[in-house]
């Protein structure tokens, strides 16, 4: 399956995500985290992401489609893939959908997280990242560490995210609406945007983009 995960900052899309790949056997492929892993490494796309990051804002469609491509394109992409935090615009959707018909595909669903304004507040002010792999996502109260500070995975140190200050997430939120939200209606002109509430434990939620996912699929 071909699956856009759509959702406001904090919503649990990257929570969800490692989930959901699991489950459907396809890569996870989260912009946030390639951005992220490039700052730690110091290469210049990460120094130029994080000057826009740093700010809530987009970082460039350029180099953001050039590098979404790239890793679309990988050997463990080739069967399906599930995009997080890709596209975030329409300009990025209308790019995506020329690689897809370049190369005879389409997409099956754009998953579309909704959670209340004041949840999606209380989730980034208590998350907690693994410096060693950002795919480990902790809170300090919904997900607690069993150790407070050390990644249960794999013992790593856990952070807050820079872009995780008060006024950082309030940007981010703005550009959700003004930039992000369009590309809904863009998919729902498709037909494919499939829209589950984000409320309650984790595992509710995976069970209930699961069940959502297999009735598209079963409807096509
Ligand atoms: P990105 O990393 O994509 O961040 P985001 O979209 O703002 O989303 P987040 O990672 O903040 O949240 P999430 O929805 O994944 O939530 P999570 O699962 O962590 O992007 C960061 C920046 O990179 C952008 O601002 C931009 O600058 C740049 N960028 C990235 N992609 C780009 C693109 N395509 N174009 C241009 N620029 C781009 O969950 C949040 C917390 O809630 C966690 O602590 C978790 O434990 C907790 N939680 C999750 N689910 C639940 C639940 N059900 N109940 C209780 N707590 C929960």
């Amino acid at each position: 399956m071909r699956i856009v995960l759509v959702g406001p900052p904090g919503a649990g899309k990257g929570t969800q995500a490692a989930f959901l790949a699991k489950n459907l056997s396809i890569p996870h492929i989260s912009t946030g985290d390639l951005f992220r892993a490039n700052i730690s490494k110091q290469t210049e796309l990460g120094k130029l992401a994080k000057s826009y990051m740093d700010k809530g804002e987009l970082v460039p469609d350029e180099v953001t489609i050039a590098m979404a491509k790239d890793r679309m394109e990988q050997p463990d992409a080739e069967q399906g893939f599930l995009l997080d935090g890709f596209p975030r615009n329409v300009s990025q959707a209308e790019a995506l959908d020329v690689t897809l018909q370049d190369e005879s595909m389409n997409l099956d669903a754009v998953l579309d997280l909704e959670v209340p304004e004041d949840e999606v507040v209380k989730r980034i002010a208590g998350r907690r990242i693994c410096r060693n792999d950002s795919a480990h996502v902790f809170h300090v109260t919904y997900k607690k560490p069993k150790q407070e500070g050390v990644c249960d995975a794999c013992g790593g140190e856990l952070y807050q995210r820079d872009d995780d200050s008060e006024e950082t997430v309030r940007k981010r939120l703005e550009v959700y609406h003004t930039q992000t939200e369009p590309i809904i209606d863009y998919y729902k002109a498709q037909g494919l945007v499939v829209t589950i509430s984000a409320l309650g434990p984790v595992e509710e939620v995976t069970q209930r983009a699961m069940e959502a996912l297999k009735r598209e699929d079963d409807d096509k």
